[in-house]
């Protein structure tokens, strides 16, 4: 992949869209750390975990502290993201459309030697795209369903009692199902992909080489080229 443009940068994420990241990652891993010891407390590892944690109400304060963080960093998220493209100071880039389908099949045809060349993917590719809704659609449920489990009484004397026992299957079984994708598809497309082995860097930088923009984004590094 190496090329004309092998050593030179541009920068593809600001702060704040590194800040979120970073912040999600140790949010995430403290939400896992507290929450799974409380779905299987009989497991070795999670006795370990509550008890170096300082005991079990610890763990579930712990856990509710960075509930909070994690549903505020959501709603900030959310509130940049949207004003910002009300406003159009940024592009919604992460908006799914006909052609990120269309580029799913495409590639899947690519790779099963179906077609020649693999599609042109713009700034957010269809894998990036469905990864990211994922994980607003699952923050919504964690958060909408965290909170009730936070507050069963005041949710009980507002809402049908039947909604906390169906908040905890949900929130349990909606954290297993995250926490899976993380490891196998996030995890896989940032670590162990052959084109990025062994880091991506880029959300920790910012920057990312010309060369792979042009091999992993082309539609993008045309129009910051000014070749559209
Ligand atoms: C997105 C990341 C999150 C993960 C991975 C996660 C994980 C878990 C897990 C595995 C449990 C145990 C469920 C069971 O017993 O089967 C749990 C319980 C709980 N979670 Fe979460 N959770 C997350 C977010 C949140 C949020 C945003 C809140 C909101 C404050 C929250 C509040 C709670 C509460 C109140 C409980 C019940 C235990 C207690 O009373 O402390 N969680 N969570």
């Amino acid at each position: 992949m190496r090329g004309p443009d092998a050593g030179e940068y541009v920068v593809r994420f600001s702060f704040w869209a590194r800040f979120q990241h970073a912040s999600v990652i140790l949010l995430f891993g403290v939400l896992l750390l507290t929450g799974m010891p409380q779905k299987w407390p009989y497991v070795e590892a999670s006795r370990w975990v509550i008890e170096h944690l300082g005991g079990v109400v610890a763990v579930r304060w712990l856990h509710r502290a960075a509930g909070i963080a994690f549903s505020l960093l959501l709603v900030a998220h959310l509130a940049v993201a949207i004003g910002g493209a009300l406003a159009g100071r940024t592009k919604p880039s992460m908006l799914l459309s006909v052609k990120d389908f269309r580029d799913a099949v495409d590639f899947l045809r690519y790779c099963l030697g179906w077609a020649e060349a693999p599609p042109r993917f713009g700034r957010y590719d269809y894998r990036q795209k469905f990864e990211y809704w994922g994980l607003v659609f699952g923050g919504v449920v964690m958060a909408l369903t965290g909170f009730v489990l936070f507050f069963p009484i005041t949710v009980s004397r507002l809402l049908p009692a039947e909604l906390i026992p169906a908040a905890k299957v949900m929130h349990s079984y909606e954290a297993l199902l995250a926490f899976l994708i993380i490891l196998v598809w996030h995890l896989f497309a940032v670590l162990l992909s052959p084109e990025v082995f062994p880091l991506d860097t880029s959300i920790f930088t910012g920057k990312i080489r010309k060369d792979r923009l042009r091999h992993e984004h082309p539609l993008e590094y045309d129009e910051l080229s000014g070749r559209e």
